[in-house]
């Protein structure tokens, strides 16, 4: 018995470092990998620019543009301009609904916008190259090509091997038939030999295959697998095929796919909202707020877990069963407190609320929860009813225009853009109002960024532009505890809170606000309504 094991360690000891010796020697070696980016795969310029690369052939031939059509185009040369003009009273953006402007620039000294231009304009090529793929190149296939491939649709993940499918060639008769096939990020094979085919460079990054017989050449070339041997989790690899005079390119998606991250929903049609749903808040003082919202959930939802992140100067513990409460230093601010709250759930969804607002019989969770169940939506959100019984969704388009070097053009307007499909009272948009149900990983990917201390609420649908997928439903209700009252009414630690949550707009706080629209999303200027 001890001998056998003897033997078999034996024969383990030697068998398995030859083996690995021989798999090292059979794969191509890359002692450094460059992954940086890979200027093959540029994405060409903007849709308007093309209007003006027409190919020589066809110079001499006139034409007259449509400017209506030419200017729906992206120029690439935003601007961002006031329309109307109104009187300046608080409060007359929303009466008299005309759309205001705002260049960023504004904002800082001519010296402090240089240095920022010159930074962001080096952070945002880097960006570029970390968030494009060869994958994402305009590939233009040549007319009357015998060559047949597969156009997309093609992936591998890295370092593995797949059988590369329709490949072919549809040729005249000729003497010789050849083909040749080209990577940059791995190697091909044949898995099957077809007799009268002739074979080149296999296992390297060029294979030629020719043959005399136009069969033979097609089916082996249906036996051609791709092996990515260039380890980078997320771009892609432009093949080009090609016979005698005929070219073509075809890209593979070299990835990982996406690891799932699955919540168990239950059966379907009864929603367990306590094991779907966290509601998370952040308060900043407002115990008494903050303790009515809390008996107004517990009415309805006994025992949905409640997230509150506090970052109050002298934090009361509220306490009660299914309640967390994480204090934060003293005055952190509205992102840094979602973000905490956010980070600290564990369900499929949480629910935004705002400390002063208070739930009643049309707060149904589960409305917002059959939403996202059964669309593809990440975000949804209700309304909040003032004390004067207007209701709010505070729907928002977003848009963002190309504008060159000095950046891109930020637009929103109130608005949406369809109705939803079985929820007549659902829409799509980009924004909405600050109680709404989302998708908990979605939102972790977007986050809440805490450099936005106070009065934010619209940069988070900002930063998911593109991310999160919004509707908007005004059947699902909470109430907005008063907010109309006047100023010598107020308690000491409302005038306290007001002045943390209202800081006029000289302040510094705007100028963050404005500094991260500037560098972060390299805007130049907004407009909104
Ligand atoms: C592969 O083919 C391409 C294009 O024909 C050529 O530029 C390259 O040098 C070839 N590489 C090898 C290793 O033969
Ligand atoms: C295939 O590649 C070889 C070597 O790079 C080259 O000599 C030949 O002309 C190519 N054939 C075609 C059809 O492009
Ligand atoms: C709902 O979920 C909670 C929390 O996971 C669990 O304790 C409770 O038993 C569930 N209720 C039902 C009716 O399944």
């Amino acid at each position: 018995m001890r001998l056998i094991r003897k033997t078999l360690c034996t024969v383990f000891i030697v068998t398995v470092p030859l083996g690995i010796l021989f798999l090292w020697t059979l794969s191509p070696k890359y002692n450094v990998v460059d992954i940086r980016y890979r200027t093959n795969g540029v994405p060409n310029g903007l849709e308007r620019d093309r209007l003006w690369m027409p190919s020589k052939k066809y110079a001499h031939i006139s034409f007259r543009m449509k400017e209506d059509v030419v200017g729906l185009l992206s120029s690439n040369s935003c601007t961002c301009e006031s329309e109307g003009t109104v009187p300046n009273l608080p409060f007359s953006n929303n009466l008299f609904g005309h759309i205001f402007a705002f260049h960023f620039e504004d904002s800082f000294s001519s010296s402090t916008v240089e240095r920022m231009k010159k930074n962001r304009e080096r952070e945002y090529q880097n960006f570029l190259l970390r968030s494009q793929t060869p994958a994402d190149k305009l590939i233009v296939a040549k007319a009357n090509s015998p060559l047949q491939y597969p156009i997309q649709g093609v992936e591998v993940r890295p370092l593995k091997t797949i059988l590369i499918p329709g490949l072919a060639i549809q040729a005249s008769p000729m003497e010789m038939y050849r083909v040749n096939l080209t990577a940059n990020l791995g190697t091909f094979r044949l898995s099957a030999v077809v007799q009268d085919v002739q074979v080149e460079g296999e296992g390297e990054m060029n294979l030629s295959l020719s043959s005399t017989q136009l069969d033979n050449l097609n089916r082996q070339l249906s036996f051609v697998t791709y092996t990515n041997t260039l380890f980078h989790p997320n771009t892609a690899d432009t093949v080009t095929f090609e016979t005698d005079e005929h070219q073509a390119y075809f890209t593979i998606k070299v990835r990982y796919p996406p690891t799932p991250k699955l919540y168990d929903s239950g059966s379907p049609g009864g929603y367990n909202i306590s094991a779907l749903v966290t509601i998370a808040t952040k308060t900043f003082l407002r115990y008494d707020k903050l303790k009515a919202l809390i008996s107004s959930i517990r009415k309805y939802y006994p025992t949905v877990n409640i997230i509150i992140a506090d970052d109050s100067e002298d934090p009361e513990r509220v306490e009660g069963p299914y309640i967390e409460q994480y204090f934060m230093p003293f005055g952190k601010g509205w992102f840094a407190g979602r973000n905490l709250a956010i980070s600290q759930v564990t369900t499929k969804y949480f629910l935004w609320v705002d400390d002063d607002f208070i739930f009643s019989a049309d707060t149904k969770i589960e409305k917002l929860v059959d939403v996202l169940e059964k669309t593809k939506l990440d975000l949804v959100g209700g309304a909040v009813k003032e004390i004067t019984g207007v209701a709010t969704t505070f729907r928002q388009k977003i848009t963002v225009e190309p504008g060159g070097e000095d950046g891109d053009c930020l637009h929103t307007r109130r608005g949406y853009y369809q109705t939803i499909e079985g929820f007549p009272n659902c829409v799509i948009t980009d924004g909405v109002v600050n109680f709404f149900l989302a998708r908990i990983e979605k939102a972790q990917q977007v986050g809440f960024d805490p450099r936005l201390a106070r009065v934010a609420h619209l940069e988070f649908f900002i930063d998911g532009l593109g991310a999160l997928h919004v509707g908007s439903c005004d059947d699902v209700v909470v109430h907005h505890a008063s907010k109309i009252k006047l100023f010598w009414q107020k308690t000491e630690t409302e005038k306290l809170y007001s002045k943390f949550r209202h800081p006029d707009s000289t302040t510094n706080n705007l100028k963050i606000k404005h500094g991260l629209f500037y560098f972060k999303n390299r805007f130049k200027c907004l407009t909104r309504n």
